[in-house]
């Protein structure tokens, strides 16, 4: 078996622990690992190289992506033909797409080709977690790791200024981050897309808590969170390559408002791309390097046009379809928990 293995949209920690796993499960079955560059721009442009277990020592702990990574769609750009072409001089049997749900959508398209299906089995990366029939996509771990620490951080110059410090996390439409980074962080105001804010319980809650002696307060916000009667903020009219609008702002927008009518000296941290870097925490080596092993084994079976999948403790595979169906919302339960503390 000849199988192509890439990475595409964002970047995120564990990613190359899925990668090892792949090679290193794929050469005991006797596999040839090619890694394909920079997501699918690679199969468009043909350029891929064999990977060797030695090749993917002393990744493990090792952020961002070995193979890189672009959000290059060859159905936008309309060169299935070039895909086809590069998947036939390779000898690919199957590729293995590790990413969101753009570069899990091509995958499923080229499952589902007419005539000559490009086969394969994807894997969930992506630091927003918003994949849906997974409870786990590669990076997130990481990521709220990383958003609690920065909680911790402005606590203290919270405290200390007796300030509202604002922290806009990433996530896209989903809210997961600020959830779970924002429960993790202590936050006492946590804001995200799954449900429009009211400017005056904000600023309500912010007073509430001063009346009761707390000088200072935490509000963690989703980029994708929006007030109530408004669209999402977006930083600015472009586009990336799957279409998708670049969010930001809301963070700012916010401190605005608060300071207007608290009267509380507000600040705004935008902790942006450092959420997807560094060494990847411990739980999310061992998830990416399940998934990875896991895939192997998918291909193995010939279950294509899936994705493997986290549910419980258990890794198992869910169809595509179900995968690209839509934004996985916070669960009503979590959100509670996490809304509780103020
Ligand atoms: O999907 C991952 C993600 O980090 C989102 O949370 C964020 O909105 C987006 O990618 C940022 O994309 P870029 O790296 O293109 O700025």
């Amino acid at each position: 078996m000849r199988v192509g293995v890439l990475t595409g949209g964002g970047d995120s920690p564990a990613t190359n622990a899925a990668i090892r796993a792949i090679v290193k499960r794929g050469a005991e079955d006797g596999y040839e690992i090619l890694g394909i560059k920079n997501g699918w721009a690679g199969l468009v442009e043909n350029n891929m190289a064999e990977i060797t277990s030695a090749d993917v020592a002393g990744i493990l702990p090792k952020g961002g992506t070995m193979l890189g990574t672009s959000r290059t769609n060859p159905f936008k750009l309309d060169v299935i033909d070039s895909v086809r072409k590069t998947v036939a001089a390779n000898r690919l049997d199957a590729i293995i797409a590790i990413g969101g749900d753009d570069t899990l959508g091509v995958l499923h398209k080229l499952n589902n080709l007419d005539d000559d299906p490009i086969v394969g089995v994807g894997i969930p990366q992506t630091i927003d977690n918003d994949i849906p029939g997974t409870d786990y996509a590669i990076g997130f771990d990481s990521a709220v790791a990383i958003a609690a620490d920065a909680c911790d951080k402005l606590h203290t110059t919270a405290a200390s200024h007796h300030r509202v410090m604002i922290l806009e996390v990433m996530g896209r439409d989903a809210g997961h981050i600020a959830v779970e980074g924002g429960l993790a962080g202590g936050a006492d105001i946590i804001l995200i897309p799954d449900q429009a804010f009211e400017l005056a319980w904000v600023c309500d809650r912010i007073k509430l808590r001063k009346s009761e002696g707390k000088t200072f307060s935490i509000i963690v916000v989703a980029e994708g969170a929006k007030p109530v009667g408004h669209d999402q903020i977006i930083k600015t009219e472009k586009v990336d390559q799957f279409g998708h609008a670049l969010l930001g702002g809301v963070g700012e927008y916010l401190a605005l408002e608060v300071e207007k009518c608290t009267e509380i000296e507000t600040r705004v941290t935008i902790l942006g791309h450092l959420q997807r870097g560094g060494m990847p925490t411990a739980y999310d080596r061992i998830q990416a390097t399940r998934f990875g092993v896991a895939a192997i084994e998918f291909v193995d079976q010939k279950k294509w046009d899936c994705m493997v999948a986290l549910k419980g403790n258990k890794v198992t595979a869910v169809s595509l379809k179900e995968a690209l169906d839509g934004v996985k919302p916070v669960e009503k339960e979590l959100y509670k928990t996490a809304s509780l503390f103020y």
